[in-house]
Parts: C-alpha cells; structure tokens; sequence
C-alpha cells in the first residue's frame, strides 16, 4: 500500500476570472477552509490545481520548484511543448501545493481541442463565450497534466481528481474518454440551470420535476456549457453535491442523484452551516445581554438587524421602530412563542461600552465556569465509579461545595433592572432619536416584551469584548436584515444578506430594492421583501412594514431554510460579471432609482435633526456600485434633494 495522490482539480478561489470577486464564493471558503484539514490528512501528495493568474499569484502563492520527482518531469514536459505550467504553495492555513495552468499560453490549441471536444462528446462551444472557452483550456491541460504525471510515475500511483462545478467539468470528461487512471469526484456547488431559472420568474423548487432542460438551457444560450456540467456529472465515478436541497436539485436538472455509495455529503461550511455557527455566537451574546431575565427559548427567538451610516429616518431606523412596537402587540395578543431579539447598528458618540452590558458578559461567563467546574468533578466522580464496575450513587454525585458554588453563581444574575436597551454610554443620551422613540414606544426589553431590541451605536469588530464578531459573521447569524430607508441610493446591506442568503426588507426607494423588482417577478418568494414607501402613505407603509415581519415571524425553521436557500440563489444577480454585463448592453443595470422620493408625508414630528448626509465608505463588500442610479444623482456622496424631516 501506498498513500494515494490527490488532486482536487477546479477553479482555485480568487485565481481564477470566474470565481466570485469579493472571494467569498462558497467554492472559495470550501475549498480554503478544507486546506488545513486535508493536508493535515494527505500530506506532500496533496495538490490543488487551478488556472494562473499573475495578479493574484503574486499575492497568494509562493512559487517553488516541485519536491515531488515525478510532478517536476510532468511540468518539464509539458513546459517543453509549449505550456507555461507553475507550482507553488498556496499561502493560507495548510500552505497546500499548488500546481497552475496558464490558459491564456496554450489559447492556440483551443480549436484543435474543441475539435476534440466535438468528436469524443458532441460537445459544441461557440467563439464566443470566453467562459466556456477557458473551460475548455482548462480541462485539456488539466487532463494533460494527470495523463503525463500518471506515465511520469515509476510505480503506478493511485490519483483521486476532485473536480468542482462544471467549469472544471471537461478535465474530468476527458480523464473519462482517454482512460486515465485516475478515480474522480464531481462536486456542484449548485447547478448552473439552477441559478439561472431561481433568477427569472419561476416557481423553482415546485416545478423541479417538470422542466424541459434542454429547451431550458437552450432558451438561456447555456446549452453547451449545461451540456459539460450534465457530461462531467455523468462520467465520473462518485457525485456530490453540497446540500441535499442542491442534490434534489442536480437529480432532476442533471439527471443523477449525487452522493451513491456515499451517503449524504455536505460540507461544512455552506451558507447554512456558517448561519447556525454564526448564531450560536449571537446567542451567546444574547445570554449574557439578558441574564436573569432568560424567559424566553432561545431556539424560538429570531435575530433582526438593520446596519448603516446612523441617519435616523434615511435609513428607516424610525418607521423600523414603530413597526416593532406593532409587531410586539401583534405577538403579544396572539400569543406566540416566538421572541425577536433586533439589533441596531448604527454607529453614534459615545464613551465606550457601559458597565451593565460588559457586566452581563461577564456575570455569563462566570456561569459558564461554574457549570464546567462542576462537570469536571462529577465526571471524575462518575469515572471512578464505572472503573470499580458501579453506577454512580447519583445522591452522591454532587457535594455541599458544588451546592454552593452553584448558588453562588446563580446569585450573581439577580438583577433589578431590565436588560440594557444601548450596549454603550451615550454622548446624546437625551437627544438621541433611537433612544428617544424607544422610549416613546416603551420597548424596554421587559419580560412581557416579545420584541427585545439592542441598540449598537459602534460597527461591528471580532475584538470586541462584547459581541466578538465581525459584520459578516453578524450577519450570517441574523435572520433578516430590516432596510426599510426613505433614501437609499443603492443599499449594500441588503445586498451583502443576499450574497450570504439571509433574507432581507428594502424598499422602492432604494436602488437594491427597485432592481430587484426590475429582475425578478416575486421577490418575497426569495426573500426579498420590498417595502411600497413611494407610494403609500407612512402609516400604511408602516402597516405593510409589520405585516413582513409577522409573517416572516410566523414561519417555521424548515420555511426559513428552504427560503434562505432562495436567497441565496439570487447571489449571482449581484455579482458584478452579471451586473457589468448587463449595464453594457444598456439592459437591467442597476436600475433608475425613481426619480426622486416623493415628499415626507405627515407622521409623528421628530424632534431631533438629521444627521448631515456624511457619506463614508465602510468596509464589506460588493464595493464599487455607486452611482448606478440611472437618474444623474450619483448616488453616495451627494446631499439630499429633498425637505428636511421636521
Ligand atoms: N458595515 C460594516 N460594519 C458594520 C455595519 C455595517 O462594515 O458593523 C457596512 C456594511 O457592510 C455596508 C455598509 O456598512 O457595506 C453600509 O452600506 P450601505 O450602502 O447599506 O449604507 P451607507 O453606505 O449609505 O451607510
Ligand atoms: C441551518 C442549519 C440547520 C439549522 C438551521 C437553523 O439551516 O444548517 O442545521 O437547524 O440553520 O435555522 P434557523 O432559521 O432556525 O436559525
């Protein structure tokens, strides 16, 4: 026996042009992420192949020559013919080889090897679809490079090809067709046919039985690139794919159900999985905020949040507000389980973290080492007695010490106040509109209250001693996003949810919401809820505002997940390839933002001024869509059009 060579072929995150640019593509953080884990467990013959790209090389990778005899005569030889092949270690946690085809280097052969393509599959790919064209590339050198380090082996190595998605599909294809001994996995992240029928206006998940695909696919001029994903699914020895909602999926559009032999295969770290981590670190959170006053279940309460440059009736923060309070009486009389605990973050003055939010933090932690403290004598306790061959007398169990370590504990989460409304010292205290309105509205975080709001008036960061966790991560734990801004030339936020498939309200008088109205035919059945504050009048925006979020309140954590996946599926209508593409054709950019909002109707007087409209870039993602408001405005960076509020 030896320890076989593995070689996951597919696109490398942020090297390749097609993958995600932000890199936070879900190719990108499975394959970074199962790095360390699989070098751990490979070693030296672990090696990940993707396409060259100078740029990002230069930053990621570290170039070194081959220690492994027969891959340094495998490029050699291929270099010999004219290829540029290089390696190198990728320089993330793992520091996993790398071995890089540049494909613009052979772009010569491409006819030839289309004509190949043509031959042993049928496979056609037009001129002019640079993608599909690069795949191509791709696949011949990577089929090449196996072929060539399988004769450049002295003894016969045993190559497993792990390859992802259909862009590195035509590698696998040819393994096939030439009889290379090589063992391949094809893993989809998700299926092409998928993400473009979720982004037009169809009824996906009830339908998924009933599609045409070849007329599908052909009616979206995917039809050749649908045809290397279906042929890479159907040649290779073992599927999967990343989900089982993906796996239903894949069994009807591509025809094979995955994971046979295999059972179930999920990686670890797909959007859902990284919702339930990330909200295990909000709960946390939220145990310390609330201690001693923990009546509600935590696996019943929902995370909202709205985020921003703190413009208080720009960003909706006031009508968000007034909805609160509704939702709180409508949950209230109707006596449901559920608990929303929202969170404002909206940078403030302040001074600092206050001592009863850092204090609840602390008071958790305590029980925390109390209870660990008490598991470590009772499993000594509970050891000693199997190893004699006894159950443990469970009288016994605990002794008068643990008794009073625990009461101790427990004592200290006596409070007399309710849990802090603001996790800071505010410099504006008594001016604050946010602090104002709650206290208008009385929504004091009181045991009665199903509605629990905390206001953040700091961004976000992992070295908080607070809420340890960065926006992403915040983000990925909530389970909606509230924007509901009176002014809001493109939105990141909720852009940001749907990239990382958490659902989210904008409205019409945001750049983000009108173009999701422009594109997509039901934008609720995907999580996108759009609020009408164009042209309703506040009060009635304000009524539809609560309606979102009971319903939204109403459902059940399988309908939540089934919907974040929706979201999710939108992503690639954000992705800048899309967005560049479509804005060139004149089509579909962005769209207009109306042509201005309509003026303020009359509410509630605030009695607080608007911030002026500074405008400043914070981090995240998605970065460079300013100005995609077709009406001349700018967008960020201009001041207002229109009245001030009152
Ligand atoms: N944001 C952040 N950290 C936080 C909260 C928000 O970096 O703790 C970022 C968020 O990622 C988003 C930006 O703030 O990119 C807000 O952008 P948006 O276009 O929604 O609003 P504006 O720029 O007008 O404030
Ligand atoms: C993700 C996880 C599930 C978890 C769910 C919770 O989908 O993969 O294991 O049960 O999140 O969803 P919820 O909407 O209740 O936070």
């Amino acid at each position: 026996w030896k320890p076989p060579g593995s070689l996951p072929v597919g696109p490398l995150p942020r090297l390749p042009t097609w993958e995600w640019p932000g890199g936070v593509g879900g190719i990108y953080t499975v394959l970074q992420t199962k790095a360390k884990i699989t070098s751990d467990e490979w070693g030296e013959n672990y090696f990940l192949m993707g396409p060259y790209l100078e740029q990002n090389v230069r930053t990621q990778v570290e170039l070194i020559d081959p220690p492994h005899p027969a891959v340094r005569r495998t490029i050699d030889s291929m270099n010999a013919k004219g290829c540029k092949v290089y390696f190198g270690r990728w320089l993330i946690e793992g520091g996993p080889y790398v071995v890089l085809l540049d494909v613009g280097a052979t772009a010569w052969s491409l006819d030839r090897w289309k004509t190949e393509l043509w031959e042993s599959c049928a496979i056609g790919v037009p001129w002019y679809d640079r993608e599909a064209n690069d795949a191509v590339l791709f696949g011949f050198l990577a089929a090449w490079f196996l072929g060539e380090f399988v004769a450049q082996c002295e003894e016969k190595p045993f190559v497993i090809g792990h390859f992802h998605e259909w862009l590195a599909g035509v590698g696998l294809i040819l393994c096939r067709t030439r009889k290379l001994p090589v063992a391949t996995i094809f893993t989809t992240h998700a299926t092409l046919l998928g993400r473009y029928l979720c982004a037009g206006s169809v009824d996906f998940y009830n339908n998924l039985h009933a599609f045409n695909v070849d007329k599908e696919a052909g009616d979206r001029q995917i039809y050749h690139r649908y045809c290397m994903e279906r042929a890479a699914v159907h040649c290779t020895h073992v599927f999967t794919t990343v989900s089982q909602i993906t796996a239903v999926e894949a069994e009807h559009l591509l025809k094979r159900k995955p994971g046979e032999g295999l059972g179930k295969f999920s990686a670890m770290h797909e959007f859902q999985n990284l919702h339930a981590q990330s909200k295990a670190h909000i709960q946390e959170f939220v145990r310390g905020h609330f201690y001693g006053h923990l009546d509600f279940n935590l696996d019943k309460t929902l995370f909202f949040f709205i985020a921003g440059r703190y413009e208080f009736s720009n960003k909706g923060a006031d009508i968000f507000l007034e909805a609160l309070a509704r939702l709180n009486y409508l949950l209230r009389v109707n006596g449901s389980q559920v608990t929303v605990v929202t969170f404002f973050i909206m940078p403030a003055r302040t001074n600092n973290f206050n001592v009863e939010s850092l204090k609840g933090q602390a008071v958790r932690k305590q029980l925390w080492d109390t209870a660990n403290a008490v598991k470590e004598k009772f499993g000594k306790k509970l050891y000693e007695s199997l190893l004699v061959g006894n159950l443990p007398d469970m009288n016994k169990m605990l002794d008068k010490e643990d008794f009073t370590m625990m009461k101790r504990a427990i004592f200290a989460t006596q409070r007399h106040s309710f849990p802090p409304v603001c996790t800071h010292n505010m410099l504006d205290d008594s001016t604050d509109p946010v602090l104002n309105t709650i206290r208008r509205l009385g929504l004091f975080n009181s045991s009665a209250d199903r509605v629990k709001v905390i206001f953040h008036p700091e961004f976000l960061s992992s070295t908080s001693p607070l809420l340890p966790v960065d926006y992403e991560e915040f983000v990925r734990g909530c389970h909606l996003g509230v924007f509901p801004s009176y002014y809001e030339p493109w939105g990141y936020t909720p852009a940001e949810c749907t990239v990382m498939g958490i659902p989210s309200i904008s409205t019409n008088l945001s750049g983000f919401g009108c173009f999701m109205e422009e594109h997509i035919a039901d934008p609720s059945a995907y999580g996108i809820y759009i609020l009408d504050r164009r042209f309703r009048a506040l009060d009635d925006s304000c009524t539809q505002l609560t309606s979102f979020l009971y319903s939204f309140c109403q459902q059940s954590r399988r309908q939540r997940i089934i919907q974040r996946n929706r979201t999710e599926r939108l992503s690639d209508l954000l992705d800048w390839k899309y967005l560049g593409r479509v804005s060139r054709r004149g089509a579909g950019s962005p769209p207009p933002c109306p042509s201005g909002p309509p003026p303020r109707p009359p509410w509630e007087p605030t009695p607080w001024g608007e911030p002026a409209a500074v405008r400043g870039r914070h981090g995240g993602w998605l970065r460079g869509a300013e100005g995609s408001c077709g009406d001349g405005r700018r967008g960020r960076g201009m001041g207002r059009s229109w009245p001030s509020p009152p």
